[in-house]
């Protein structure tokens, strides 16, 4: 089994990310040695508790004294709610939780999320640490310190930037996760190479079939590079300040898409994929990059199977839902506008030109 280590560094400190095959098998020295001899309390869904949760907790418990207590939340966002959050930090003050505790979020993005920011609230914050099981937690949301929960009217909407004290992503995790949302998590890796790395866009393109199947050695290259382009990120840029919000390429329409369809069409990584697709094709309308990028960007797409038709949103819809976006300062969105391939700069770009570019799109299809 290769491990690979890496070291993430912002203002609070310094925490690792150890990503490998079966590298669950040392997850009571990896806690002991992030968090010490705390107690624990792990958070992890439903689903997740059927499939790996048993001999993940079995380990914990044959290589550690301590029993740590279990809280198990429904599957999927509709546990991001106020409620679910209340009932979560409702059984740390029943289990006796006090600061000296800390939480191990186990599960996908929205157990990361959900965990994370009842560890940066509860008491005033208590350290956690993040084992993430799908492709697009491990090499996006697991890495930087975003958690929230959302609110009905908006997604993430109450949040925090609150650091893990490690991440531990075993890829075998990843074997039981549906197809679908695997793919949809290649779009998430697909877009680091689009912001920031042709050689691996270029890889990913090309390599698109032994990613599909999981290949191992594939798998290893696209979630290794993924974590560096996140890790340099946030370290520069740990409260996107600026750079930061080059992760949130394709994010802009991407979101809207989600919220029209009510999150129950697109997984986030394909509405993310249409909202790269609809971006380079904003750069292109807007003169920033050429016709031969957006193509780029779409035959990519296509080699990893994302879908690559967006839905018809009536454009006055889409002012509404684009107004919404947390990247919003006042009438603008800071747009993270693609250059070429590898390359990205952020703009503000007002609402109304967006919505204007959009009616052309929807009339005109497509460049
Ligand atoms: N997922 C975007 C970020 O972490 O900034």
């Amino acid at each position: 089994m290769e491990i690979t280590r890496v070291d993430v560094t912002t203002k609070g400190g310094t925490y690792p990310i150890v990503l490998g095959q079966g590298v669950r098998d040392k997850i009571a020295s990896f806690l002991e040695e992030c968090l010490g001899q705390r107690p624990l309390a792990i958070v992890t869904d439903r689903h997740l508790a059927k499939l790996w949760l048993e001999p993940l907790y079995a380990r914990l418990i044959k290589d550690s004294p301590k029993k740590p207590k279990l809280i198990v939340v429904p599957a999927g966002e509709r546990a991001k709610t106020l409620d679910v959050y209340a009932s979560v930090a409702q059984k740390l003050l029943y289990f006796g939780a006090d600061r000296g505790w800390a939480l191990v979020a186990f599960g996908g993005g929205v157990v990361g999320d959900l965990a994370g920011f009842v560890a940066a609230t509860y008491q005033r914050g208590v350290p956690f640490v993040m084992v993430p099981t799908t492709l697009l937690a491990g090499v996006d949301a697991s890495i930087g310190g975003k958690v929230a929960i959302d609110l009905k009217q908006a997604k993430n909407a109450l949040g925090a930037f609150w650091q893990p004290s490690g991440v531990l992503i075993d890829t075998e995790y990843l074997s039981t996760l549906p197809k679908r949302e695997y793919v949809a998590g290649l779009a998430e890796v697909l877009k680091y190479g689009m912001i920031q790395d042709e050689p691996f866009f270029e890889f990913i393109v090309s390599n698109a079939q032994a990613l599909l199947r999981m290949d191992p050695g594939a798998m290893a290259k696209g979630i290794q590079a993924s974590i560096l382009h996140k890790k340099a990120i946030v370290e520069q840029d740990e409260r996107e300040a600026n750079l930061r919000a080059v992760l949130n390429f394709g994010h802009t329409f991407g979101h809207a898409f989600e919220a029209h369809a009510h999150y129950k069409t697109f997984l986030h990584g394909e509405a993310v994929g249409l909202g790269m697709l609809v971006e380079a094709a904003v750069a292109y309308r807007m003169g920033s990059t050429t016709k031969d990028v957006y193509a780029r960007v779409e035959e990519s797409l296509k080699a990893l199977g994302l879908p690559t038709k967006p839905p018809s949103i009536h454009p006055d819809r889409m002012k509404r839902l684009l107004s919404l976006d947390k990247k919003k300062q006042g009438a603008k969105v800071r747009f993270v506008l693609l250059d070429r391939i590898g390359s990205v700069r952020i703009e503000p770009v007002a609402i109304e030109e967006l919505v204007d570019l959009w009616k052309t799109l929807r009339a005109e299809g497509l460049p």
